[in-house]
């Protein structure tokens, strides 16, 4: 029997009281009762049915400040270079692409940035997002370890996504802009823009990755319907996209040529600006309402993670869950670990060189200090299109490039073994880019079985893959294969980085 109940504020003073952390007012708990004489049983032991699964913070909690990793950063990240001059950037060199509030964000040090009230708003639909303590998961892998999951699959898009496209949306809308252009791997972002652009009135243009236009039909149907303008990348409507389409005619796409046609789109017209979905340090910023909430759901269960994780494409939903975690390591010199996972076919963080590099294939972008297999490199057509990208959030290539986390890749398919392990046992099928963090919590998981040892594992359940059964699908008839990149077309991307910066 499941009894879902609203806790009276005076009964919670024992919340996090072990750790010292007072408890900050109503809390809404799910409880697993013991099956009664009348129940069914469920096989399951008792010690187990008793414990908390789901910790969720009303919308009183919903937090005030993003957090800005910037101001607390050991050393500071390499300034973002203008493409022509190799000079840093100035706002002013942004301006055409980004509103100014989105500008200052980048280049912000300050450590708390207040979110705005109607992005609160709107966040208030789905935030504050629950975290779950995956008790059937547990059981099943017969670990001692205690694992957690952030799940932002319960935004209106379906992930992380809408914490960012949110956010910029309002800082358009506030700047008089009429129209965003941007790109969509997955088809999360796009979604997420699509919502924003609705909510906030906006003229939305997606150019979605080719691959990912072709399998996720139900995607670009999503963004139609909510009114935005869908369109297959490389595509004829801009420069960029015709040169691609003359060398390349059956070009599967990727982030970089699509960052590139919503880029030349933006810049043709004044009452249209670019947004982009992850990489950026606004973007990152954006994205750790998800930590800040974690931090205090994990108060809640009177736990700390020894490991957070997530998975990372240009890097943000591993951000925003990690960076909050990461300020309390730095500061406190705990001893927790992240872990960042990405695929093996597109390798940014394992593989990949720390140089400048472009955002984008055609090269319209300023140039930024990252991990990068080169903006020529097209990764090969996995369903996990959303971590296709070639570069890294200078941010975390940053924070790799100190130690203070440790990237890791899996192959697609042991990603959808464990996905599917995890839809067994926990009821949610994730999105194939979650898959990877899946298949790090649970390999996790697994060596503490090995070990005996109960490690507090936390990661970011970024989206659900209810847009995705074309993959699972294929998974279920065998036909989900591992794709390897081409080793010389990944040297040739790589000996094409910019020199002289
Ligand atoms: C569900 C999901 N997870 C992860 C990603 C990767 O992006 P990021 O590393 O910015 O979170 C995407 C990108 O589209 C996505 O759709």
């Amino acid at each position: 029997m499941i009894r879902v109940y609203s806790a009276p504020q005076q009964g919670m003073a024992h919340y996090g009281a072990a750790r010292g952390h007072p408890a900050r007012g109503a809390l809404v708990r799910t409880r697993i009762e013991p099956p009664g004489p009348q129940d069914d049983t469920t096989g399951a032991p008792e010690a187990q049915m008793t414990d908390t699964v789901k910790f969720l913070l009303d919308e009183e909690h919903l937090p005030k400040h993003w957090y800005n990793i910037n101001a607390d950063l050991p050393e500071p990240l390499a300034p973002v270079l203008h493409p022509g001059t190799k000079q840093p950037i100035t706002p002013d060199d942004l301006a055409p692409i980004f509103p100014r509030a989105v500008i200052e964000q980048e280049m912000s040090t300050e450590r708390e940035i207040e979110i705005p009230q109607p992005v609160r708003e709107v966040y208030r639909q789905w935030r504050p997002s629950p975290l779950f303590r995956a008790r059937r998961l547990e059981q099943a892998l017969q670990t001692p370890a205690r694992i957690y999951y952030k799940y932002e699959g319960v935004s209106p898009a379906g992930s992380h996504k809408p914490n960012t496209a949110i956010a910029q949306a309002f800082y358009n809308k506030a700047e008089g802009v009429k129209r965003i252009t941007t790109e969509t791997g997955a088809g999360q972002w796009g979604s997420s823009l699509a919502l924003a652009g609705t909510f906030f009135g906006l003229e939305i243009v997606v150019f979605m990755v080719r691959v990912s236009f072709d399998h996720k039909p139900y995607r670009r149907a999503y963004m139609e319907t909510l009114g935005a303008q869908c369109i297959a990348s490389p595509s004829d409507q801009t420069e960029s996209g015709r040169a691609i389409l003359a060398d390349h005619p059956d070009s599967t796409g990727s982030l970089g040529i699509a960052i590139s046609e919503a880029v030349e789109m933006a810049v043709q017209r004044d009452d249209t600006r670019y947004a982009l979905g992850s990489v950026l340090n606004h973007v990152l910023l954006h994205q750790t309402v998800t930590g800040i909430e974690a931090q205090e759901q994990m108060r809640m269960a009177d736990d700390y993670p020894d490991l957070v994780i997530g998975c990372t494409g240009g890097g943000s939903n591993f951000a925003g869950l990690a960076f909050p975690f990461l300020r309390d390591k730095m500061k406190d010199e705990l001893g927790t670990e992240f872990i960042a996972v990405e695929p093996s076919a597109c390798p940014t963080l394992t593989k990949g060189a720390f140089a400048y590099d472009f955002g984008d294939t055609a090269h319209l972008t300023p140039l930024v200090k990252m991990y990068t297999l080169g903006s020529g490199f097209v990764p090969p057509g996995f369903h996990a299109g959303g971590l296709r990208y070639h570069g890294m959030a200078p941010q975390i290539s940053h924070l790799a490039k100190l130690g203070l986390l440790k990237p890791r890749s899996y192959n697609q398919l042991e990603c959808f073994d464990a996905g599917v392990q995890f839809a067994k046992a926990e009821g949610i099928l994730p999105a194939p880019e979650a898959n990877h963090a899946v298949r790090a919590a649970i390999h996790e998981a697994e060596k503490c079985r090995e070990s005996g040892e109960s490690k507090a594992i936390l990661f970011n359940l970024c989206g659900h893959g209810h847009f995705d059964m074309q993959a699972y699908i294929d998974y279920n008839e065998g036909k989900l294969k591992d794709l390897q990149y081409d080793e010389g077309e990944m040297a040739m991307a790589l000996a094409g980085l910019p020199s002289g910066c």
